[in-house]
């Protein structure tokens, strides 16, 4: 398979991998990935998808490392605006197990290259099981998951070079957003008031990703702290606890520093034990109906004398102190707030990788897409 060289400098412009040029790449991933939608229909996946949203009941969604996040944050979009029942499976493991079949099920898989075998062979599990119907979120159109798959949905994230997945893990969430308005269409939990106020936010995330983005040099401050430690933590809960588990996931793949991602409400079941102050805490802390709860959870860590990071909404009352480091994000963004959010733990992973001095385009003992079991 010839992989298409790269010009290198030239290619990379100001930045100083591809990675860092893919984070800033997002605001126009998404607008591209969201052009030509000029309403929500299911014919946006595929002709005769209406047929198909009509004919299931459940959604089972199946994916491998940051393709599994995106799915994990849609279950949240599924179930509360669609009221859709929605399970989430890490491919090598559903392959494998013995599930339990519904041939109402629409299987949806998330890949950015459409070729990671895991995910190739679980949906061909599912299928033998007798669910026929299937969907993929995918950014290359000409991949084996497309042609396997019934209908789709292809992202424009452009050709992603990073080892670690950015832009194209947030322009999977705008396609499974998308999904989720379209079976809530279909399924009467959508009004066009709703519709058009869920657009005009898709809409606006160019700008929204702009906002943040600018936040860079307050993550550069953070990340020169990160470098030094062996460990972290992430803290999230609801929608954005998948947002941490994606932060941990890309401190761990580029800076090789151990992280590790928790529901904020599961720390008091074990992981506080952990909390010294040499294990910086980062918290997702939207302005969201979680908050004053994820309030005490960092109470728990500071009395512990655990650092906090916390990315907390401009909305949300939360002030720098003692061992609580603060970056103010835009306005609370609803429930596309996971696209704002991700980014700068993107960005942190991205300069604690580079101050350590890794790899950071090409991590050791790692493949852009793992093709083989
Ligand atoms: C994410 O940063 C990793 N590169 C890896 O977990 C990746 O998401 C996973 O291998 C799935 O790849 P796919 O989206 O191409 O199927």
């Amino acid at each position: 398979k010839t992989v298409r060289a790269h010009s290198g400098a030239a290619e990379l412009g100001p930045y100083r991998h591809y990675m860092q040029k893919e984070i800033f790449e997002q605001p126009r991933a998404i607008a591209d990935t969201l052009e030509g939608v000029e309403g929500i229909t299911p014919e946006l996946f595929g002709d005769g998808a209406y047929r198909v949203f009509k004919d299931i009941d459940r959604v089972l969604i199946l994916a491998c490392g940051t393709s599994y996040y995106s799915g994990s944050t849609a279950k949240y979009w599924l179930e509360s605006i669609a009221k859709i029942p929605t399970s989430v499976e890490i491919a090598s493991e559903y392959r494998y197990r013995d599930s339990v079949p519904d041939p109402r099920t629409l299987v949806v898989t998330i890949s950015q290259s459409g070729e990671t075998a895991d995910t190739l062979a679980a949906l061909k599990h599912a299928r033998s099981l007798g669910m026929p119907h299937s969907l993929t979120i995918c950014n290359v159109s000409t991949s084996a998951m497309v042609r396997e798959c019934e209908l789709a949905y292809i992202t424009r994230a452009g050709v992603e070079v990073g080892v670690a997945s950015t832009k194209a893990f947030t322009t999977q969430l705008a396609g499974l957003f998308l999904l989720t308005l379209a079976l809530a269409q279909v399924r009467g939990h959508l009004t066009d008031e709703q519709e058009a106020q869920h657009l005009k936010a898709m809409r606006h995330l160019p700008v929204a990703l702009q906002a943040v983005l600018a936040l860079e040099p307050q993550v550069v401050a953070w990340a020169e702290a990160f470098a030094r430690k062996e460990n972290a933590l992430f803290l999230g809960r609801g929608l954005h606890y998948p947002i941490a588990l994606e932060g941990a996931l890309k401190l761990k793949e580029i800076s090789y520093i151990h992280a590790e991602a928790y529901p904020a409400g599961e720390l008091k079941h074990g992981p506080l034990a952990l909390v010294t102050a040499e294990m910086p805490v980062v918290t997702v802390a939207p302005n969201d109906a979680l908050l004053e709860k994820l309030k005490s959870n960092l109470q728990e860590v500071r009395a512990r004398g655990g650092e906090l990071f916390v990315f907390a909404d401009a909305d949300t009352r939360i002030e720098n102190g003692e061992g609580l480091h603060v970056i103010r994000m835009p306005e609370h963004y609803g429930a596309l707030s996971p696209l704002l959010h991700v980014v700068p733990l993107q960005l942190l992973a991205y300069h604690t990788a580079c101050a350590r001095g890794t790899d950071v385009d090409k991590p050791r003992n790692l493949a852009k897409s793992v093709t083989v079991e």
